[in-house]
């Protein structure tokens, strides 16, 4: 599958951002060889830089694996001063994974363990963030977005292939139920983009 991304340009962005801690590498090096989704150290220090700019305090993670995009937003709100980073995720295992690297970076005061289906989560707190970070399955986008002006105080953050991906698949074989999921991501992307209904600032990280 061809990259989003030139390699070379990928790796120029990848030698700016900073070396990270040995626990974050180890958390890259896992993603790379179980070939897991992370974010990715060049959106991680994007979600990071982003979350210290904004001063966020409240963050909401829809999606969230065994913790790496969570680890750069925690690091932003423990530097914010503190505040809360809901973690969310539908698998126990990764949700216990998640535990141990983030207590291990010392956010056990920031971060919030939830095992469910993050958007009926989402749906079910009573406040709102400063930012909704949304790694879901991309079927879960377009349903994902009432819930998320409803919570929603400041920034959306998405994951880039919600976007691009459309592109990607359309160009090579699908089969029918990826392109159910695909013909409906023009109209997250669409959504995103014009910020109709709310001032509504999305960042494809
Ligand atoms: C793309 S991975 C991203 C991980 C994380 N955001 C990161 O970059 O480190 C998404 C994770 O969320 C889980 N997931 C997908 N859709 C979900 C949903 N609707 N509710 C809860 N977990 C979900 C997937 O099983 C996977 O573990």
């Amino acid at each position: 599958m061809p990259e989003l991304i030139s390699p070379d340009v990928s790796s120029y962005l990848e030698q700016l951002v900073p070396p990270r801690v040995s626990e974050l590498a180890a958390m890259e090096a896992y993603g790379t060889e179980t070939n897991f989704p992370i974010v990715g150290p060049v959106a991680g220090q994007l979600c990071y830089q982003l979350a210290r700019l904004m001063g966020a305090q409240r963050i909401f993670e829809l999606g969230s694996g065994y913790g790496y995009s969570t680890a750069w937003f925690a690091r932003a709100v423990q530097e914010n001063g503190g505040g809360v980073v809901h973690h969310v995720v539908w698998d126990d295992n990764l949700s216990q994974m998640a535990r141990k690297h983030l207590g291990a970076l010392g956010y056990t005061d920031i971060v919030r363990f939830q095992v469910g289906e993050a958007v009926e989560a989402l749906r079910n707190t009573d406040a709102t963030f400063d930012i909704i970070f949304n790694d879901i399955n991309k079927e879960g986008y377009p349903a994902s977005i009432p819930v998320i002006l409803e919570k929603l105080v400041l920034v959306v953050c998405s994951s880039s292939t919600t976007c691009f991906g459309v592109e990607r698949f359309l160009t090579r074989r699908i089969t029918p139920p990826q392109r159910r999921v695909c013909a409906k991501l023009p109209s997250y992307s669409r959504t995103a983009a014009s910020g109709s209904q709310h001032w509504l600032p999305f960042v494809m990280a």
